[in-house]
């Protein structure tokens, strides 16, 4: 099943994608080429440059954080109450509909 996706950049300009479930969410923007996501360790869990802000509404819909994104996103430049590892979330069809923010920088 595809998941659909919206990643909306930091000027505001919307990006709708889909992608295979079981992927994660920072898998999909790499393969659908949207930008503002380096993901330099390449979903290790060892980066912090795969940072996204969850839309509100969609913050109780996704698995709660490990304590490795956790500790990670201690490392994550600009993060916020809604910050998420991209990396780390699986998709699944739950999530399909699923909106995101990526930040205007990542380091
Ligand atoms: Fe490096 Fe997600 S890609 S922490």
């Amino acid at each position: 099943m595809a998941i659909n996706l919206v990643f909306v950049d930091a000027s505001g300009e919307r990006r709708a994608v889909a992608a295979p479930e079981g992927r994660s969410l920072m898998e999909a923007a790499s393969l659908s080429g949207v930008p503002g996501i380096d993901a330099d360790c390449g979903g290790a869990c060892a980066c912090a440059t795969c940072q996204v802000y969850v839309d509100a509404a969609w913050l109780p819909r996704i698995p709660p954080m490990g304590d490795s994104e956790a500790n990670m996103l201690e490392f994550a430049a600009n993060r916020q109450e809604n910050s998420r590892l991209a990396c780390q979330i699986k998709l699944t069809p739950e999530l399909d509909g699923l909106t995101v923010t990526t930040p205007e920088f990542q380091f």
